[in-house]
């Protein structure tokens, strides 16, 4: 049944038109200043550590010189309290001269130098969130233009201090200002977190016609109770939000906090993993300069982040809760491959969930594994049942091929053709990647 969708998904994509700035046709990825950093602007006290333009070229340093870059993260994303607290003389947003004395063009040459974007921050209603000056329909123009100048490759639209009137109005208006500057920048709307989420309220349609991204929901904290409430959130909505995504539109869980305070090794790799499923944008909210080996290996993995970049651009979702804790999670693949997560909400210890491929709706064949997280593969034909452990609050994460057709030995037997094919599977029950 699974590869049946997989089959015929594309074609239900061909009539959903994307934002058409050529951009993000596959989530973007990069690293995003607000969840570790805030609005820190103290840079008297910790000139490392405040919003400031050392800060982001610090993390532009890192995206280049440790392998970030090369795996996709080139997005370098400034987000609320830049700005000085008064436009210029000529009604422009200005930085604040203390903390980015170079200004934000300079800063976008050293990203640009460096192969990667700058990303900055505005908000639709008379103030930010942070209470710095709002970008309020009046001055949509003429912000659009001044981060054109800048140079600035993607532009995250909040939505303090505004009501649902004008941002009916202005988030359309912002789409089209960016495009009218001739600049391609990427365009992130906070406009359905602001509606809560979900129709008649928001319309995926016109959102996908109009942004590259939207944040569907609150704020991700530095905790495991904030992303299993945001997990939950988006898998108990995903029929209302996997047809909203498709390449050049992504649904937004929000940031990565692996590498931050909040997450253990499993949970971060939980993190990864239905970041991955959800196709969602892989925006990094932690400090490069000290992030730990481990959360740098489950961040750099190859398998989870080309699973997140499938090209197909097909949103996973949740197939199965099972009265155990674990949850099933899928997505379907280019190359008619898939990606599968099981995932434990249980706090005792790992727990064995017995499955086959065939009770995951897998249709006949021969599968090659790969687990994303152990670098181990095998094969298992889709009758075989297997065992695989998984951690509390942890995943274990499959990248599962296309299937082989069964190689059917035919033997002559009792004078007519037998198939041998289920003979060597019998009782043993293969405990996968245990
Ligand atoms: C602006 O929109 C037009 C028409 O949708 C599109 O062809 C063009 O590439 C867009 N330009 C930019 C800079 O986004
Ligand atoms: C929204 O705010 C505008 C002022 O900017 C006001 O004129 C309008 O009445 C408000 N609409 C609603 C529905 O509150
Ligand atoms: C949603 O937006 C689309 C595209 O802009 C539009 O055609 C459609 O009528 C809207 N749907 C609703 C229910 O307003
Ligand atoms: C995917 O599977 C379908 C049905 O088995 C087959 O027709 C198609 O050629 C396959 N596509 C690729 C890319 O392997
Ligand atoms: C498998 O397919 C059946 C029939 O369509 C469906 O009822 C069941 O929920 C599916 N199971 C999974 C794990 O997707």
């Amino acid at each position: 049944m699974h590869l049946a969708l997989l089959v015929c998904a594309p074609a239900l994509f061909v009539a959903t038109l994307a934002l058409d700035n050529g951009l993000m046709r596959t989530p973007p990825m990069g690293w995003l200043a607000w969840e570790r950093y805030r609005c820190d602007i103290d840079c008297d006290s910790d000139p490392k550590n405040c919003i400031s333009e050392n800060l982001f070229m610090d993390m532009a340093d890192r995206l280049s010189e440790d392998g970030w870059r090369e795996l996709g993260y080139v997005y370098v994303n400034i987000d609320d309290c830049w700005s000085s607290k008064e436009r210029d003389n000529q009604g422009r947003l200005q930085p604040d001269p203390k903390r980015f004395p170079g200004g934000i063009k300079k800063l976008a040459r050293y990203l640009h130098d460096r192969g990667l974007k700058l990303g900055i921050y505005g908000d639709m209603g008379t103030y930010t969130c942070g209470g710095y000056p709002g970008t309020p329909v009046e001055k949509i123009e003429i912000d659009a233009q001044t981060f054109a100048e800048w140079e600035v490759d993607m532009f995250k639209y909040d939505g303090c201090y505004s009501n649902a009137t004008e941002q009916e109005q202005g988030y359309p208006l912002m789409s089209k200002a960016l495009n009218a500057t001739g600049r391609p920048i990427g365009y992130s709307c906070s406009w359905p977190a602001y509606q809560g989420g979900l129709p008649p309220k928001v319309n995926y349609t016109q959102l996908g016609e109009i942004c590259n991204l939207w944040r569907n929901y609150g704020d991700i904290q530095d905790s495991w109770d904030s992303v299993l409430n945001i997990i939950d959130w988006f898998f108990d909505n995903q029929d209302v939000l996997i047809p909203a995504a498709a390449p050049g539109r992504w649904n937004d869980p929000d940031m990565l906090i692996i590498g931050d305070f909040g997450l253990s090794m499993d949970q971060s790799r939980s993190q990864m993993a239905l970041w991955a499923i959800m196709a969602a944008p892989l925006f990094m909210s932690n400090d490069l300069r000290t992030v730990s080996s481990g959360a740098r290996n489950i961040l750099q993995n190859k398998m989870a982040i080309s699973i997140n970049q499938d090209p197909m651009g097909i949103q996973g979702r949740r197939i199965l809760k099972e009265k155990s804790g674990i949850e099933v999670f899928w997505r379907p693949l280019s190359n008619n491959a898939s990606a599968l997560v099981f995932f434990s909400r249980r706090t005792d210890m790992p727990y064995r969930y017995h499955t086959s491929l065939a009770k995951l709706n897998y249709t006949t064949g021969s599968y090659k594994i790969f687990d994303v997280f152990t670098d181990k593969a095998t094969t298992l034909k889709d009758a075989t049942e297997f065992v695989v452990s998984v951690n509390p609050t942890g995943v274990v994460m499959w990248y599962v091929s296309a299937p082989a057709k069964l190689n059917l030995r035919l033997f002559y037997e009792g004078g007519s053709f037998q198939s041998s094919t289920y003979r060597d599977d019998e009782n043993a029950i293969p405990r996968v990647f245990l």
